[in-house]
Parts: C-alpha cells; structure tokens; sequence
C-alpha cells in the first residue's frame, strides 16, 4: 500500500516542480506590470474626463509610464505556455490564438508609442491619444482575460 501511494504521488510531484516556478513568476510579473499600466492611466483618467484641469506635464509623464511597461510586454516570456494554470486571469485564448495575442500586444505597443510621440499640448489632442490607447485595454481584456469573481 505504502509503495501504491509513493508510486502515485511522485509524478504529481514532478509536474509540480517542473511547472510552477516558471509560470508563477511570469503571472506575478506581468500582473504588476497591468496593475502598474492601472496606476497610470488611474492618474490622467480623470482629466480625460474633464474632473481635473489639463497639465501637459502630468500628462506626458503617465504616457511615458504607460509606453515604457507597454514596450515590456514580452509574450514569450510574461505569458509562457501553461501559465493559464494559476493565480490569473489569463484565458486560455492567449495560447490557442497567440498569433491573435502577439498582434493585440503589438499593436498596444504601437499606440503608447504613438500616444507618447503626439506629445499632447492641450486637452482635445490629449483626449484622443488617450482613447487610442484605452481602447486597447478593454479590446484586449474582452478577448484574452477571463472574468473571476
Ligand atoms: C494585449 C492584451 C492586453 C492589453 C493591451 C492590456 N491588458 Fe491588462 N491584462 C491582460 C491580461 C491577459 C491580464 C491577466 C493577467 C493575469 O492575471 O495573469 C490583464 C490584467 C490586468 C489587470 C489586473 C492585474 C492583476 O493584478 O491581476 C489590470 C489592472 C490591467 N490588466 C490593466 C490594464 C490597463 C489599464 C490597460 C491599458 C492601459 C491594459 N491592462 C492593457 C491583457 C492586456
């Protein structure tokens, strides 16, 4: 019985060792990158929405944050294979249509660029940089994350 039990368990052991501490690593990295991409957009969220005045400084600097975690976005290493399993909200989508994902990821990165190179001086130009960029988040959310309650 003892040896039924020790055959039984090891190759459960083994998956364990040999997948967790990758994926775990690459979950908790890419999550404090979107969870930093939050912070900035949280910050200039409110003069798109008029509740604040226009600051081109305040602006610029969200942007550049925004763009710089944008360009870390790696999907290779942040979203490696079997990192579906976890503490994430990742769909499975990711890798049954990764070339779809590369290409939603590709494309954010092209928008904060852009976003970042439109450098926005007042509140109209700023507004439509900023809806280029958000789009992406909910694009890319609806077809690539998965709702946990
Ligand atoms: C190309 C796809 C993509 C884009 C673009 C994207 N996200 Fe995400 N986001 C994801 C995925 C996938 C997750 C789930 C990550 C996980 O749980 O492993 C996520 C998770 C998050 C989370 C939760 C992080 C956590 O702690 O669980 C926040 C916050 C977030 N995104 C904010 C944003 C914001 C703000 C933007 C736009 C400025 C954005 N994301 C753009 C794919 C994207």
């Amino acid at each position: 019985m003892k040896r039924l039990i020790a055959f039984s368990i090891a190759p459960l052991l083994a998956i364990a060792v040999l997948s967790t501490p990758a994926s775990a690593d690459a979950i908790a990295d890419r999550q404090a990158l979107m969870k930093d991409q939050g912070k900035a957009i949280g910050s200039i969220a409110p003069i798109a929405k008029g509740e604040k005045p226009f600051d081109a400084a305040t602006v610029m600097t969200a942007l550049k944050k925004l763009n710089d975690d944008a360009q870390k976005l790696d999907v290779a290493t942040l979203f490696p294979a079997g990192s579906d399993k976890g503490d994430t909200t990742a769909s499975p989508k990711i890798w049954e249509d990764n070339a779809g994902f590369v290409a939603a990821v590709a494309k954010y990165k092209a928008d904060t660029a852009a976003a970042v190179a439109a450098d926005p001086k007042d509140l109209e130009s700023f507004k439509t940089a900023f809806s280029q960029v958000t789009k992406n988040c909910g694009t890319c959310h609806e077809g690539f994350r998965i709702k946990k309650n």
